[in-house]
């Protein structure tokens, strides 16, 4: 088949697809995986029982019903959920936004497709732009997504050691680019794959640098604030006129409705809503319609407080302790969980690459993601992305347990000590 230049970009090898593509084998159970790979979120009863008594509500009520699966909305995203939105926002934490700086998307990867293509690559000028990941490792999602080549730089972190084996990422700040040849600067808070999250400081300090270069300062929020808030350290939300919240249904529930939401000032939002309309005419209507009803009241926020959060952080320190325990002795770090559904774990001077150790633990039955696929845009060669794999610990308790157990058994076998197991 000959393919464009754009098509090659869907004919070749992507780690955004072989990741996809595993979950979705293993989330069908065809080959009786264990899933610590994808980011799938879990499915937490209350959350499941709520949607399922408004899909009985809506199913209850054929006006409504046939509204919601028998309309296009408008390219900008239905209206109702646009404008309650913006008033949970302006109340709740007091951002200066209105309808008009609510645009929804088919899912936050579309939203990003979008927002980097627009932001940096060729400009009419002749010149060139990148995104700018300030911190790596990043969101694998991001890395296949630009059209042109080379659309993301990345700079390596600081690392902080801190007690009880475990570490910190920050933002080296000594270490950012000349701002000159950048479109945007992204970040995930949290972070996708490390559960870290970026403080306050951190998020403060990147605005000023974004606002002197006059370029926007993109924030992933597909985990964090306002909602799903899988945030357990102290971490404020941000927004203003130069940021570009972007935020996701997924995370709380409702991954396959694919609902992405970005909230930004009002030519962004006009461009977004352009996007859709050309790309899918108009986002889908079903994920607004199931969650509209949560947002009166601001119920989407005590949802997250209340169910959300404190689900996944009992899962997260469950598998913490588990796999700190397995691998005692070793020379292996866990990254501090402070959100997200993910460890992010460091074997030091392992004698494997993480791609090896990916290998074998799906041999074994376990998918995890090999650490090297989270650094876009970084150049140098660094021993540290070798070193890392990401465990999701969303899934139910005694797959996750297996899972670690597993994991713990593969990493003291590929640093040369027996399994004792
Ligand atoms: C950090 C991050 N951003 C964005 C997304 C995309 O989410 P969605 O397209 O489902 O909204 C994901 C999905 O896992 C993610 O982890």
């Amino acid at each position: 088949m000959n393919v464009s230049v754009f098509g090659e970009k869907f004919t070749g090898s992507s780690g955004i697809l072989q990741l996809m593509d595993d979950l979705g084998k293993a989330m069908t159970g065809r080959q009786g995986m264990r899933m610590l790979g994808g980011g799938n979120p879990a499915h937490i009863p209350e959350v499941q029982r709520l949607f399922l008594d408004r899909m009985r509500a809506l199913t209850d009520d054929p006006a409504a019903f046939a509204r919601l699966i028998g309309n296009y909305d408008t390219p900008q995203g239905e209206e109702r959920f646009v404008g309650r939105l913006a008033d949970l926002l302006r109340k709740e934490y007091g951002w200066p936004v209105g309808p008009e700086n609510i645009a929804l998307t088919l899912g936050s990867q579309s939203s990003f497709f979008v927002l980097f293509n627009a932001l940096a690559g060729r400009f009419a000028d002749g010149s060139r732009r990148q995104i700018l990941l300030p911190l790596t490792p990043e969101y694998i999602g991001y890395a296949d997504q630009g059209l042109d080549e080379d659309m993301f730089v990345s700079v390596r972190p600081e690392i902080e050691l801190c007690g009880d084996r475990r570490f910190k990422y920050h933002v080296d700040f000594g270490r950012l680019p000349d701002a000159a040849g950048l479109g945007a600067v992204c970040v995930s808070r949290p972070t996708n794959p490390t559960g870290n999250v970026l403080t306050d400081d951190e998020l403060l300090h990147l605005d000023d640098y974004a606002r002197a270069a006059n370029i926007p300062l993109i924030i992933d929020s597909a985990y964090g604030m306002p909602f799903p808030g899988i945030v357990f350290a102290n971490a404020s939300p941000f927004w203003n006129e130069n940021v570009i919240a972007c935020m996701s249904l997924s995370k709380l529930g409702l991954p396959g409705t694919r609902t992405g939401i970005v909230v930004a000032r009002q030519e962004i939002i006009a461009m977004i809503s352009a996007a859709n309309a050309i790309i899918s005419l108009a986002p889908g209507s079903f994920g607004a319609g199931l969650a509209l009803h949560l947002l009166n009241g601001g119920d989407i926020l005590k949802l997250s407080r209340d169910v959300i959060r404190p689900f996944y952080r009992l899962k997260s320190e469950m598998a913490q302790e588990q796999l700190l325990t397995e691998l005692r002795g070793l020379p292996c770090r866990l990254h501090k969980a402070e959100g997200a559904i993910f460890l992010w774990l460091w074997c030091e001077g392992l004698p494997i690459s993480c791609g090896e150790l990916y290998e074998r633990l799906k041999q074994r039955g376990v998918l995890v993601v090999p650490g090297h696929h989270f650094f876009p845009g970084l150049a140098d060669e660094w021993p540290h992305r070798h070193e890392c794999i990401r465990i999701t610990y969303s899934q139910p308790e005694d797959m996750v347990r297996d899972g670690v157990r597993i994991i713990a058994e593969e990493v003291r076998k590929a640093y040369g000590f027996a399994d004792d197991n």
